[in-house]
Parts: C-alpha cells; structure tokens; sequence
C-alpha cells in the first residue's frame, strides 16, 4: 500500500506493507478518502513529539486524522464492502494517511446513502466536534447568542450551520472576502478580523467558540453574558483559563475529541445526508499532490475541509 511517512519533518509517499491482520474492537479499511487539517501539519513540524513520545505509538506515519473508506473484512457491526468513516485518536491512534488502516470501531460509522466518501471524511472531526461544542457544552438553542471566531474552517463551517439549525443567532468571525459565504452557511452577522479586533465587538454571547486557537480568555470576558462561557478549540494553550474556571463568574471550558463517539458519527452524517448541513469541502487533491495539499493549508481563506484522494496515485 501507499502510505505518506514522515522523515526529518518532511513527508514523502512510499510503498509500505499494509498493516497486520486487525485486533478485537477494530475494523480494516481501504481508504477512499482522507483530509489535510491544520493539526496535521503541527504533527509534521514537531508541536506534538513530545507527547507522541509519552502515549503515541511511534513510527513514521505521523499524518491523517479522518478517513472514509471501504470496510476490507467482516467483523464487529460491518459487513464486508460497507462504507464506513471515522476518525483517529490524536496522538494513540494510527494515521489516515495510509491505503489500508485498521481503526478502532468505536471511532467509525457507517456511511448513510447520498454521502460521498469525501463528504463523510470531511465532516468526522467537524462534526463529532460540532456536536459536542453546541450540543453538549454549549447547550445551545433557540434565543442564545454565540459568537464564533474561525467560523470559514472545517470546523467552525459545521459549528456554525448546527448552531443556527438548533435555533441561535451566530455571529461569526473571520478573514477578507467570507462575507457571503458565511451568510450563505447561516450567519446573521459577520465580522472580518482583518478589520475590526474582537476586543471592539458590541453585544452579548451565550457561548464564544474559538477556532484560531489565538484568542484569550481576557480578551473576550465583557462580551459573555452572565452565564457565558468561552470554549478554546486548544485546551492546552488555555490551561490556566480552565483551571481557574471554577474560581470566576465567566467559564473557560476545557473541549477535547479524542475519544470515539459512534453515536454522534451517526448523527453529524445523517444532518449532512438529510440536507440540513452542508459537508464544506475546500479542495480536493490526488495523494500524489500531497505537497500541495499540505501548502493548501498555509493559505488563508479557505472554506471547509482539504480532501485526499487516497486511492488515486497514478503520475
Ligand atoms: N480540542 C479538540 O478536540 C479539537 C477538535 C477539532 C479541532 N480542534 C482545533 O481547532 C482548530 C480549528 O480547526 P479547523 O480544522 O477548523 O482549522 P481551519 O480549517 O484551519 O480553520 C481555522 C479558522 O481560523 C481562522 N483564523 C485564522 N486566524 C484568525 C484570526 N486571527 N482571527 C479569527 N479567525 C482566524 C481561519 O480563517 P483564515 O483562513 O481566513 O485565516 C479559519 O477560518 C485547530 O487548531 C484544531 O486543532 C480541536
């Protein structure tokens, strides 16, 4: 199989031995479908080799969080043939990267009729993110007001349409030229950080969501209401927020998918198959323009998700 493995903080495309037959509570897939995310990258350059060091398992292949693909061998709740899609655990679980994967289930689900393979891999993370954030954190629904910073990317583009689904107001954040398309998602204002600083925003939030991973709990405390809460995408950059919670009238919520939730697979899949949320696919490229899938990501302004065709690496 083709796998993208990591050398000197380079990647490269090689032909390796597929995977060994699969443990208990796993399932093999042939990966159809694979996404580039800005935690992919951080992987590449070394922000995580130390934690890697601690709880990862090692080894070259550093990069793929969301798949979607073809279930290679029956067992478990598959059949064999079915499409399936999921993701890995951040730093324990094996990379997407890779033509044959074997995945823990409880990371998967199965892909509903009108889903595309990219479709369904676009939204693994997204959407299981997507449904903790509003759902379960935030609790948001019909008269709540949130605002969320980084709303153009793969996840804030899901969070968004799911806040405005359950009913809220969403005022979303970020860079030249998204007016239109974040209206067109749902958005009833919107705000180009280029332009304006979030610290001089008017109004009132239930909840403030920050996908930039750069705004600070104390930049953004007078925008919260009485019992509003602010939820970092990056807990650890916001540890100390998060531990002095407890202790202040406005919450810092620690959020963190790293463990597989089915169920809210199921759920975020259904939403985009019944045309309720559109799956946000930025671009998609062949695994062998790996390169520029991953220089894709230095580029500002993308919309949704970066998709790889795995299977597709004829030159
Ligand atoms: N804790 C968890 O379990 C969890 C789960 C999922 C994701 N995450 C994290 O969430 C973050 C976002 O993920 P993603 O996949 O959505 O990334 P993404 O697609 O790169 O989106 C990032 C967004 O931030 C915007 N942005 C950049 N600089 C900004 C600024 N100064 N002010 C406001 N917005 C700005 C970008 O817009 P421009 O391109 O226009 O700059 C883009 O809309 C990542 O760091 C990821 O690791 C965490």
């Amino acid at each position: 199989m083709k796998a993208l493995v990591c050398e000197n903080k380079t990647l490269k495309l090689e032909e390796l031995v597929e995977p060994p037959a699969p443990e208990p509570g796993e399932v093999r897939v042939r990966v159809v479908s694979a996404t580039v995310n800005p935690t992919d990258r951080d992987m590449l350059t070394g922000s995580y080799d130390l934690f890697l060091k601690l709880l990862g398992p090692g080894g070259r292949l550093k990069t793929g969080l969301e798949f979607a693909g073809i279930v290679e061998k029956a067992g478990g709740r598959y059949r064999k043939g079915e499409r399936i899609f999921g993701y890995t655990n951040l730093m324990k679980g094996p990379k997407t990267h890779q033509q044959v994967l074997n995945v823990k289930e409880k990371y998967t689900a199965a892909i509903p009729d009108g889903l595309s393979f990219e479709q369904a891999a676009s939204i693994a993370i997204a959407g299981n993110s997507g449904l903790v954030l509003i759902d379960d954190i935030a609790k948001l629904s019909a008269g709540h007001h949130v605002l969320i910073n980084g709303a153009s990317g793969g996840v804030g583009a899901f969070a968004l349409q799911l806040a405005k689904k359950r009913g809220s107001r969403v005022a979303a954040i970020a860079g030249r030229g998204q007016e239109e398309y974040l209206t067109r998602l749902g958005a009833d204002d919107v705000f180009d950080y280029t332009r304006q600083t979030v610290e001089t925003l008017q109004g009132k939030f239930d909840a403030i969501l920050d996908f930039s991973t750069l705004l600070k709990f104390r930049q953004v405390r007078h925008l919260l209401t009485e019992a509003g809460i602010f939820i970092p995408a990056d807990p650890l950059k916001n540890l100390f927020d998060i531990v002095a919670s407890p202790l202040r009238k406005h919450k810092t919520r620690y959020f963190l998918v790293d463990e597989g939730s089915a169920g809210k697979l199921s759920q975020a899949a259904a939403l985009v198959a019944e045309g309720g949320i559109k799956a946000e696919i930025d671009s998609r490229f062949s695994l062998k323009d790996y390169q520029e899938a991953f220089g894709r990501l230095d580029r500002k302004g993308r919309r949704g998700r970066i998709v790889l065709d795995m299977q597709d690496t004829a030159t």
